[in-house]
C-alpha cells in the first residue's frame, strides 16, 4: 500500500502546552545526541492530539528532534499505525481482517462500516465524525470478530452490535470496550472450565476493560491536561515538597549493568594522553572496553604533519578524524597494526565498525607507507566512496 501525505494539509500544527510539556519529557529520557530515539511517542503524541499525522506535525517533531524531515517522514510512512490522511472526528474504526476475524465474521463488520461511515477506507463519513480501515491481526483472535475504536478493542462484535456501537458513539456515547457478547475475556464461549473458583468474586469487568473505563479515553483527544504526572522522573518532591534529585535521568552507567540503566556500559571516552575525548560527528564518545589490544597511539602528528589517511579507500574526512582522535596519524602506524589490534580498531570506530578489516586498511597502509601508490589513492581526490 503506498503511503503518502494527504494532499490536503492545515497550514500549522503546534503541541498543545500540555503535550509540548510531555513531549519535552520524553526527550529528557535519552542520552544527549540521542533525542531521535523519541520519534515515534512524539508522532504518536500529535496524532493522539490531532487524529491524524499532518506534515506539519511530522515537521515540527523533526524540528523537536533535529531530525530532517525526511527521516521522520520515513518512519511515519513505514508505520500503518500513523494516519496520514483525516480521521473522524468523533472515532477512526480499525476492523480486523485477519483469518480468524474473516472466518468469524469480519466481513459483515466491514459491510457495516460500508454501509454507515463510507463506502471506501479511509474516507471520513458525511457527518464528519467516523472513517474506516481493514487493519491486520490485532491480537485478540479468540475474540474474534473484533475491531479497535479508537485506543480500545470492541470484541466478539457482531454486525448488529457493530452498528449499535457506532450509532452510540455519534450520540456521545462511549460504550464498554471489550466482549460484546457477555464474556468476561477469552473464557470459553460455553463459560469457564477452568479457575471457575473466582468467579462469583471477581470484578465487574476484566483487567484490560476496567483499565479502558478508568482512563476514559477510548476516542478522545488528547491534549496532555489528563496526565497529572507527566515525567515522573523529573517531576519529583519529598514530603515538604522540596525536589528530590533526578534518580532516573539518562546519564552513563557507573558500575551498574547496562540493563539497570538501559545505557550500555562504557569506558569514559579519553584520548591516548587520558584526556577527556570530545565527540566526533558521526561517531561515537565512548570507546568500547571489548575486543582485541589497543595499539600504540601518538599524542600529536610527528614533526612533518600527518598523513593523508583518505588515500587509504573507504576512509573520509569523518573516519579520518575519529582515527586521529584515537591517536592514529601516519600509515606506518596502521601498517603495523596486528589482527589483535585490528579487532580492537574495528570495534572501536563508532558508527564505523569493522571498517579496518572490510576494507583492508594495513594491506593499503603498507604500500602507502612504503611511498608507493593503490590504485585508489591514484584517483583519491575525485570524490571516491570515502566515510560510505
Ligand atoms: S485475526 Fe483478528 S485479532 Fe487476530
Amino acid at each position: 500500500m503506498l503511503r503518502r501525505l494527504h494532499p490536503e494539509q492545515p497550514e500549522s500544527f503546534a503541541f498543545t502546552p500540555d503535550n509540548l510539556a510531555w513531549a519535552e519529557g520524553q526527550i529528557t529520557k535519552y542520552p544527549e545526541g540521542r533525542q531521535a530515539s523519541a520519534v515515534i511517542p512524539l508522532l504518536w503524541r500529535a496524532q493522539e492530539q490531532e487524529g491524524w499525522l499532518t506534515q506539519k506535525a511530522i515537521e515540527t517533531v523533526a524540528d523537536m528532534l533535529g531530525m530532517a524531515y525526511i527521516r521522520v517522514l520515513e518512519v511515519a510512512t513505514f508505520y500503518f499505525m500513523f494516519q496520514l490522511q483525516p480521521v473522524g472526528s468523533v472515532a477512526h474504526v480499525q476492523v480486523c481482517g485477519t483469518t480468524t476475524c474473516m472466518i468469524c465474521g469480519a466481513e459483515d463488520l466491514i459491510g457495516v462500516c460500508k454501509e454507515k461511515i463510507a463506502p471506501k477506507a479511509h474516507v471520513v463519513s458525511p457527518d464528519g465524525k467516523f472513517s474506516w480501515e481493514e487493519v491486520e491481526c490485532l491480537g485478540s483472535c479468540a475474540n474474534a470478530p473484533m475491531a479497535q475504536i479508537g485506543k480500545d478493542y470492541y470484541e466478539d462484535l457482531t454486525a448488529e452490535r457493530l452498528g449499535e456501537i457506532l450509532d452510540e458513539l455519534a450520540a456521545g456515547k462511549v460504550p464498554v470496550p471489550g466482549p460484546q457478547n457477555g464474556r468476561y475475556g477469552s473464557e470459553p464461549l460455553g463459560g469457564p472450565v477452568v479457575l471457575t473458583a473466582h468467579v462469583d468474586g471477581r470484578a465487574q469487568y476484566n483487567a484490560s476493560v476496567a483499565l479502558a473505563t478508568d482512563i476514559g479515553d477510548t476516542v478522545k483527544r488528547i491534549d496532555g491536561s489528563e496526565v497529572p504526572l507527566r515525567t515522573p522522573w523529573r517531576d519529583r518532591s519529598d514530603e515538604d515538597g522540596d525536589a528530590v534529585p533526578d534518580t532516573h535521568a539518562p546519564k552513563l552507567s557507573d558500575g551498574a549493568s547496562a540493563d539497570d540503566t538501559g545505557i550500555d556500559k562504557r569506558e569514559a571516552p579519553v584520548t591516548p594522553a587520558g584526556e577527556p575525548k570530545q565527540p566526533v560527528e558521526g561517531g561515537s564518545e565512548q570507546p568500547a572496553e571489548t575486543a582485541g589490544t589497543r595499539p600504540e597511539a601518538l599524542d600529536a602528528p610527528r614533526e612533518g604533519g600527518a598523513d593523508d589517511l583518505k588515500k587509504i579507500k573507504g576512509v573520509g574526512p569523518k573516519l579520518e578524524e575519529l582515527c586521529n582522535s584515537l591517536g592514529f596519524y601516519h600509515y606506518d602506524q596502521i601498517a603495523n597494526w596486528t589482527p589483535d589490534e585490528v579487532a580492537w580498531v574495528d570495534e572501536n570506530l563508532q558508527g564505523f565498525r569493522g571498517r579496518v578489516t572490510r576494507d583492508e586498511w594495513v594491506a593499503q597502509a603498507r604500500t602507502l607507507a612504503a611511498g608507493g601508490e593503490t590504485e585508489f589513492s591514484q584517483r583519491s581526490g575525485k570524490g571516491d566512496d570515502a566515510d560510505e
